[in-house]
């Protein structure tokens, strides 16, 4: 197939999983691609403030079950990646980005000073740090759209959830006073033949009812 058809084909094969076969599981091929799509997501300054959970303890699934509306994907799913983002953008934080520029790079860290100090004067100390939490997540969302159409190019199924209670997520993966919150969790496995939502119809505006020519 054509990258084209190939394109169209995965956008519209992917939904939002209601029921997951819970037998099926992804191979660790197509999950070593699931967790690059992650990695290789771009994010603002390349700042990448995120840390991405994978939850495999069955009764740590019961319980984040519990708290997230008692959606049966948290618990039936292959793969269960919780996403959270950096809480607090601070100096230490960008400094290790700039270090891992320099190693990655082969470069002196010197030579980034100007970059460093710009990202600081914005987002540590600009009004911009004002929202930093609302910043980190909308990064975390840009890793979330990556997941999701990679997933689907692999067809691998897949549920975007906010039907969660984050701040228990925080407490039942320990993460209170780590820096890092949940913001939102994606299930990925296989569509149960039995989804009551396999056959609905994909509801989207019309391209005229969102785009504009100016
Ligand atoms: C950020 C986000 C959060 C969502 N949270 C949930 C959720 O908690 N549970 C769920 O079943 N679906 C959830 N959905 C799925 C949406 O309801 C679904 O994507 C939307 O209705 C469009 O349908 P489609 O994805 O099947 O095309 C979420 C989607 C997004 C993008």
């Amino acid at each position: 197939m054509k990258m084209q058809e190939l394109l169209k084909t995965a956008l519209n094969w992917r939904y939002a999983v209601k029921k997951f076969d819970p037998q099926k599981k992804i191979s660790a091929g197509d999950w070593a691609l699931l967790k690059e799509s992650l990695r290789l997501t771009p994010s603002s300054y390349g700042l990448q403030p995120w840390k991405f959970i994978v939850v495999e303890n069955p009764e740590l699934r019961k319980q984040l079950r519990e708290v997230s509306w008692n959606q049966s994907q948290v618990t039936d799913c292959s793969h269960y990646v919780v996403m959270s983002f950096k809480e607090k953008l601070d100096v230490e934080f960008i400094r290790k980005n700039m270090d891992k520029i320099a190693q990655v790079r082969g470069i002196p860290v010197e030579t980034l000073e100007g970059f460093e100090k710009a990202i600081v004067s914005d987002l540590v100390n600009g009004p911009r740090s004002l929202g930093i939490e609302a910043w980190a997540q909308r990064q975390v969302y840009i890793a979330m759209g990556f997941l999701l159409e990679t997933a689907a190019l692999l067809e691998v199924d897949s549920t975007p959830m906010e039907g969660l209670d984050p701040a228990a997520y925080d407490t039942l993966l320990n993460l209170k006073g780590s820096g890092w919150k949940t913001v939102a969790a994606v299930a990925l496995g296989y569509r149960h033949p039995e989804d009551p939502f396999l056959k609905n119809t994909k509801v989207r505006f019309d391209e005229n009812e969102i785009f504009e020519l100016r």
